[in-house]
């Protein structure tokens, strides 16, 4: 009861603040005209509980509204509307992609959350650029609006015979979304990251303005913006580079017992030249059924024997890479796999691959996704725990993590490969280790039940010793996808770079109005309460 008089009296609030003076709880259709705040879209109290979802199921925080924005402009206007406010005003204002953020981050206790795939349109609104296009010999790109999903993104861009150059593992995410975090997968360590793959950003800052900034214009708002953790500014719009798009792929999975061996591997395969143009891997302890995990629909050429293998009892590496290529120049491939292959200290029996479309492979988790959501088992909470490790550690979290304090990897996926720092630009806001080499190690769990093994607790305690022992070792370790509650714990995560982070968001965002659930800077306001 309690919480239905707060959420009435901050609607009521927020009606006021806009301008709109109603004595009653009014629908979508009736706000659309409201008072001084013109919307080419609308703003509905009806899905707020839509809002206060996400993926990691763990954090839920109503917002007083959900602006369906049908412009830039509409963006630009509530934020101005919530800046002009001033500092009294509890309302903050929170960008939402696809809401798979882990603890709330894209969520807005009693503000107004922005809908971006509302601006994601399929198609119409993404502009692809040829290279060379208007004479210049300017690389080929696409203008996506902040809320499209990397996975229309691809589909529009594929129409051209282009893709973008660097991924996440999964698509159903936003331009938006991926490109305030980092977006690391295993084209990463030739690519770098996502927001290594940026040429330009449309920005609707803390102060509701509309800016356009590049690596030459308004290069601080650009790179601030960049891992920004939606601190600076709302991402409307983002020029993403593209390359020619590879036709087919070939998917090789190989097994390891040995960690040194496993990792060494790796590390040779992303520092040659001529090497594979997708390299992760992935660590399974205990494990039947290894090769299917719920992440992939891997089906390898020869599943009789795939299925042989077990881990059980063991701690088994699997490194998992890929060669793009041409149908017509399927024996080229073979070849340069083949020598690439050679080189390799794997379990010889334990080589399985299979060729999809270039589709296909990058939108393979969305298939067990689709797995997943029929069996209920996608909805479920999803402690996660995304560390950056530096190359000079690995060894001792592995000899500490695998196998001691994780006696499986029963409840989700373990990643684990190594990147080039050389990759990252250190100007973007992301925070990685201080070392040339540094490892994404992704614990992956879902917590499907409510006690025991499968809780959300259970993860939870096992990943605090995770962290614990990082922080007692000194391992020089960085988290990935932070959930970070307090502005200490931020500081000691920005360490050095602090400073100029402080600094962007009061330049940016002086109010502390945008992506609250973020928790680094507390909106200086009244107290929320009724
Ligand atoms: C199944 C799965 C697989 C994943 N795999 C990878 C992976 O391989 N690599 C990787 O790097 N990440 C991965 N992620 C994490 C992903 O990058 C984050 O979930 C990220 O938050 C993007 O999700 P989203 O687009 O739904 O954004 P949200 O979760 O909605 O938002 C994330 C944050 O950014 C802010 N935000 C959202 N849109 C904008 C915008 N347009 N402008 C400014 N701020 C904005 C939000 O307020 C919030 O603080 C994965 C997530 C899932 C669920
Ligand atoms: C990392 O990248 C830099 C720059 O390309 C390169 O000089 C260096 O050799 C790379 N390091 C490793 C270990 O591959
Ligand atoms: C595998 O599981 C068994 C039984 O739960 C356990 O005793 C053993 O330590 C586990 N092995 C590893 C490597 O964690
Ligand atoms: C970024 O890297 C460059 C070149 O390595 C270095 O000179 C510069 O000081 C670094 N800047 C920051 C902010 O760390």
């Amino acid at each position: 009861m309690v919480r239905v008089s707060v959420v009435c009296c901050l609607k009521l609030l927020l009606l006021l603040a806009l301008g709109g003076v109603t004595m009653h709880v009014p629908d979508a259709g009736e706000l659309a005209p409201l008072g001084p705040l013109r919307l080419d879209g609308h703003l509905s109290f009806h899905d707020v509980a839509a809002a206060a979802r996400d993926f990691g199921n763990r954090c839920s925080m109503m917002p007083a509204a959900v602006l369906h924005p049908g412009s830039v402009a509409d963006v630009a206007a509530a934020v101005r509307r919530v800046f002009q406010l001033g500092e009294r005003s509890p309302l903050t204002v929170a960008a939402r992609g696809h809401g798979h953020s882990l603890l709330g981050q894209s969520q807005a206790a009693g503000g107004i959350v922005v809908r971006m795939e509302s601006l994601g349109g399929i198609g119409a609104r993404m502009r692809v650029v040829h290279a060379g296009e208007g004479g210049g010999r300017a690389s080929a790109y696409v203008d996506a609006p902040g809320g499209a999903l990397w996975i229309n993104v691809l589909h529009e861009t594929l129409k051209h015979g282009l893709a973008p150059k660097s991924w996440t593992d999964y698509l159903h995410l936003t331009v938006g979304g991926t490109l305030s975090n980092a977006g690391v997968s295993g084209q990463a360590f030739r690519q770098g990251p996502q927001v290594s793959n940026v040429n330009q950003l449309e920005i609707v800052t803390g102060r509701g303005d509309v800016v356009t900034c590049s690596p030459e214009e308004n290069s601080d708002l650009f790179y601030g913006a960049l891992g920004g953790l939606g601190q600076f500014g709302i991402i409307t719009r983002a020029r993403i580079a593209l390359e020619p798009a590879p036709k087919m792929v070939r998917w090789i999975r190989v097994l390891y017992s040995d960690f040194a061996s496993f990792t060494e591997d790796q590390e040779a395969l992303i520092s040659t030249a001529k090497t594979f143009d997708y390299i992760e891997g992935f660590v399974i302890i205990n494990r039947t059924g290894i090769l299917n995990n719920w992440r992939t629909s891997f089906k390898p050429q020869d599943p009789v024997q795939a299925s042989h293998f077990q881990s059980d009892g063991k701690v088994l590496y699997c490194l998992e890479m890929t060669k793009n290529f041409d149908p017509d120049e399927a024996d080229i491939m073979e070849q340069e796999v083949g020598v690439l292959l050679s080189r390799l200290r794997y379990i010889q029996s334990t080589l399985f691959h299979t060729d999809v479309t270039y589709l296909e492979f990058l939108d393979r988790v969305h298939s067990s996704e689709l797995k997943l959501r029929a069996q209920g088992l996608w909805e479920v909470p999803h402690p996660w725990l995304n560390l950056l490790i530096p190359r000079s550690s690995i060894h001792r979290f592995a000899r500490e993590v695998f196998g001691k304090i994780l006696k499986d990897s029963n409840n989700g996926p373990i990643l684990l490969y190594p990147v080039n720092r050389s990759k990252w630009d250190n100007r973007t806001s992301v925070v990685i280790p201080d070392e040339e080499i540094f490892y994404l190690v992704g614990f992956l769990s879902s917590a499907p039940s409510g006690s025991g093994h499968g809780s959300v607790e259970h993860a939870v305690t096992l990943n605090d010793k995770i962290v614990d022992f990082c922080d007692k070792a000194g391992v020089g370790m960085k988290q990935y996808l932070a959930p970070y509650t307090t502005q200490q714990q931020w500081k000691a995560h920005f360490g050095a770079r602090w400073e100029t982070f402080e600094r962007r968001k009061h330049m940016y965002d002086p109010l502390a109005i945008l992506a609250p659930g973020q928790r680094i800077f507390p909106k200086a306001s009244l107290p929320m309460s009724s």
